[in-house]
């Protein structure tokens, strides 16, 4: 099975990445027509906003049939989580309109921290220790506490906007905040609290396209979580990127290819689980032996805006091995360049922040970077802010100072107000 030789495309979400992902289909020589929902003021320039909600099923099954979608791209998680895939699978008038991310229950490794630390003991995968808890056995989660060495790592089982993780240092800390947790600080997603223990060491996101049985390892990327330079402050969606991560050479990709990928792709399938979609790992490279922190089950953000512009092969091409289980016959062709994605946010972010205020000068910008939006939004002829994370400017060079330096470059020309970036993106790893 193939996808058409000219296809039209939805793409579901409206942030950083699907501008990315946009960017990156409408470089295909097969696209026909690309609509995205609900998309920013960047994806606009590109193709078609939608004003549809990627979690209302009954109207993107309406949009599909009426512009002869051939393909679902989904960005973000919460579709996913609420089975989208299994909805437009199931439904006779639509179910030949291939989608790219997984079945719901193969969503869980992302909607459940708890289903995605028992299917890595299942299926033998290197991940912190760990028990879960409910309000029924809070007693005995206080004497685990009991039984662990500082620091706490803590974790609401179900999505919580990426708040649901806390690390506390003392045990009399952990313990209250289990008990706000259990007791409805993140709703129904802390009704399960996973309880781990901490693992020292550096991060990085390694991500996997699947067709459930043959993968692709993407470029691997680095994110830098905290507001403040130096990794520091509150956490946020995600403040850059860089691609490729030097430590994350051939002999400790060889690791994270045996231990991890493998038995997570060979895993799914003895689960019977369908998954023809993105696999994001979050790990942590313990001297020298890779760890799951987590699964995420769709692109990060901002990674995605440091990983597609290193990809030179066409994406549709990758899509249709994914959908079609031919990914063994895709050709996946990567940039030896370095990439480095720096976020500009909005005053205030991750707090409440400002909205609403003119960005000027992106319409004369040097062709150096690749500037996606993140929370943009057109209002009478002029683009405004409409998001924490408003642009994520990338760039590609030679090595990472030359690569964040064009991107600080391009940012100095950009202005809103309350402009905020992180001047340190890539600097550890330099
Ligand atoms: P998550 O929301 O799962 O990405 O977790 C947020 C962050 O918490 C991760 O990116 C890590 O920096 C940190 N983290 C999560 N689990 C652990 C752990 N077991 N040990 C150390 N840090 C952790
Ligand atoms: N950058 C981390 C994430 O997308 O979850």
């Amino acid at each position: 099975m193939k996808l058409p030789a000219s296809l039209n495309v939805l793409l579901l979400g409206g942030g950083g990445r699907e501008h990315a992902f946009a960017w990156k289909i409408a470089q295909s020589k097969r696209l026909g027509k690309l609509f995205i929902a609900p998309g920013n003021a960047g994806t606009a320039s590109i193709g078609m906003n939608v004003d549809l909600n990627p979690t209302n099923f009954g109207s993107l099954k309406q949009f599909i049939i009426t512009n002869s979608i051939n393909l679902v791209v989904v960005g973000p998680e919460e579709p996913l989580v609420k089975g989208v895939w299994n909805f437009i699978h199931e439904d006779e008038q639509i179910h030949h309109v291939p989608v790219i991310g997984p079945s719901m229950e193969g969503a869980r490794l992302e909607g459940s921290k708890d289903f995605a630390k028992a299917f890595m003991v299942r299926h033998s995968i290197p991940t912190a220790a760990y028990k879960s808890f409910s309000k029924a056995t809070i007693d005995e989660a206080y004497t685990f506490i009991d039984t662990l060495k500082p620091p706490y790592v803590l974790k609401a089982d179900g999505l919580a906007a990426g708040k649901g993780v806390v690390i506390l240092d003392s045990a009399d800390a952990a313990k209250a905040e289990l008990a706000e947790m259990l007791g409805g600080k993140f709703g129904a997603a802390g009704n399960t609290v996973v309880i781990e223990e901490f693992l020292s060491g550096i991060e990085c996101s390694v991500f996997v396209a699947t067709d459930g049985e043959n993968y692709k390892v993407l470029p691997v990327a680095k994110d830098y979580k905290r507001i403040g330079e130096g990794d520091t402050g509150l956490n946020t969606g995600g403040m850059g990127a860089v691609s490729p991560v030097p430590f994350a050479d051939e002999v400790f990709m060889e690791k994270v290819r045996t231990t991890i990928i493998e038995p997570t792709i060979k895993g799914l399938a003895e689960e019977k689980i369908v998954y023809r979609g993105f696999i994001f790992i979050g790990l942590m490279n313990v001297a020298g032996t890779p760890y799951v922190i987590e699964y995420n089950v769709r692109m990060g953000d901002p990674e995605t805006e440091a990983v597609l512009p290193r990809i030179e092969s066409d994406i549709v091409d990758l899509f249709e091995g994914m959908a079609f289980g031919s990914l063994d016959k895709t050709e996946l062709t990567i940039s030896p360049k370095t990439a480095a994605t720096v976020v500009c946010v909005a005053e205030g972010y991750p707090g409440s922040y400002r909205k609403g205020d003119e960005i000027s000068g992106l319409d004369k910008l040097s062709k150096e970077s690749t500037v996606f939006h993140a929370g943009t939004a057109g209002k009478a002829g002029k683009i405004c802010t409409n998001g924490g994370r408003v642009l994520a400017v990338t760039s590609l060079g030679d090595s990472i100072e030359n690569a964040v330096s064009k991107s600080f470059d391009t940012i100095e020309q950009i202005e809103y107000a309350g402009k905020y970036y992180r001047r340190d993106i890539g600097k550890d790893l330099m």
